[in-house]
């Protein structure tokens, strides 16, 4: 009986993935190593400056950063630029609505960078962490757990994930992608590799790119990421070391009593 129902069991989920599989959807996450992953990991300064161009050269045609000011990027932590750099990026590359003036401005650190969904692009301030990158087995979230965060795999595997092939729906085009959920997207690849020329000469390849402007957009969500770590160790440590007391204070309240007879 129990041999029959494992055996049906397992054709059934066989079936189920195959299904999908076969479907040609999409959903596939390529596994990226990040600097950032594990309990120890931290943002990689250089790599979060190299996305910072990727976002101002590329991406910030059509997406916004709303939610992101200025003065973080002088942040310890983050892409950490000196604040004249800071200022003068904000001041060159973006323009402010002030509504005091009732005109544009250059934008100043303490600026947020501008939304922009004028072509239906969503904001890519919190995308790294609105997506998950693997759930795992059948879904339990896992993979996530365990090989990282998640959301950073996501999006460089949508950069990566065109197969080229095209299609047009109601007058939109839309991009085959593997990792993209239904398969197809309506972003046209953003990312062709060489896209950015590096000052310091890094490779500018797609693959190289797609994680680099990935892991600027995981700090953008969560630039906290290693004082939240920090704190989540140091509780560990405490709470290890209060168990030992208490296991120790424990022996020595009961011990009269267990040791009566002695
Ligand atoms: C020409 C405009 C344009 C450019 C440039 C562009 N995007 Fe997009 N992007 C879009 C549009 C439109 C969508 C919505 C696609 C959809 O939902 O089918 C989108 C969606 C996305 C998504 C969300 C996918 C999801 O799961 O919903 C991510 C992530 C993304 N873009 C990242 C980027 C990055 C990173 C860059 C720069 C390398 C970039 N985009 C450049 C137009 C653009």
């Amino acid at each position: 009986m129990f041999r029959k129902l494992a055996l049906s069991t397992a054709v059934a989920l066989g079936l189920a993935t195959g299904g999908a599989y076969a479907a040609g959807e999409g959903g596939h996450v390529e596994d990226y190593d990040f600097s950032f992953e594990g309990p120890f990991g931290t943002y990689d300064q250089m790599q979060l400056q190299r996305g910072l161009q990727i976002y101002t050269e590329v991406c910030s045609a059509c997406h916004g950063l709303r939610y992101v000011p200025f003065r973080t990027l002088a942040d310890e932590g983050g892409p950490q630029f000196p604040e004249d750099q800071v200022r003068a990026y904000a001041a060159q590359n973006f323009e402010i609505y002030d509504d005091e003036l009732e005109d544009f401005r250059p934008a100043t650190p303490t600026d947020h960078f501008p939304a922009n969904t004028s072509v239906g692009a969503p904001d890519l301030s919190l995308m790294a962490k609105a997506r998950a990158g693997f759930h795992g087995p059948y879904g339990t979230g896992l993979s996530q757990l365990f090989n990282g965060m998640g959301g950073a795999e996501y999006i460089a595997s949508v950069l990566t994930g065109y197969t080229g092939e095209t299609k047009e729906e109601a007058g939109t085009t839309f991009y085959e992608n593997h990792a993209f959920s239904t398969g197809w997207i309506s972003m046209a690849p953003p990312l062709a590799g060489e896209d950015v020329e590096f000052a310091d000469g890094h490779p500018n390849e797609l693959h190289h790119e797609a994680q680099d402007i990935a892991a600027f957009l995981m700090w953008a969500a969560e630039p906290k990421m290693m004082a939240r770590k920090h704190a989540g160790f140091v509780g560990v440590l405490f709470l290890t070391l209060l168990s030992v007391l208490l296991y120790l204070t424990n022996k020595r309240i009961w011990r009269p009593i267990k040791h009566k007879d002695a």
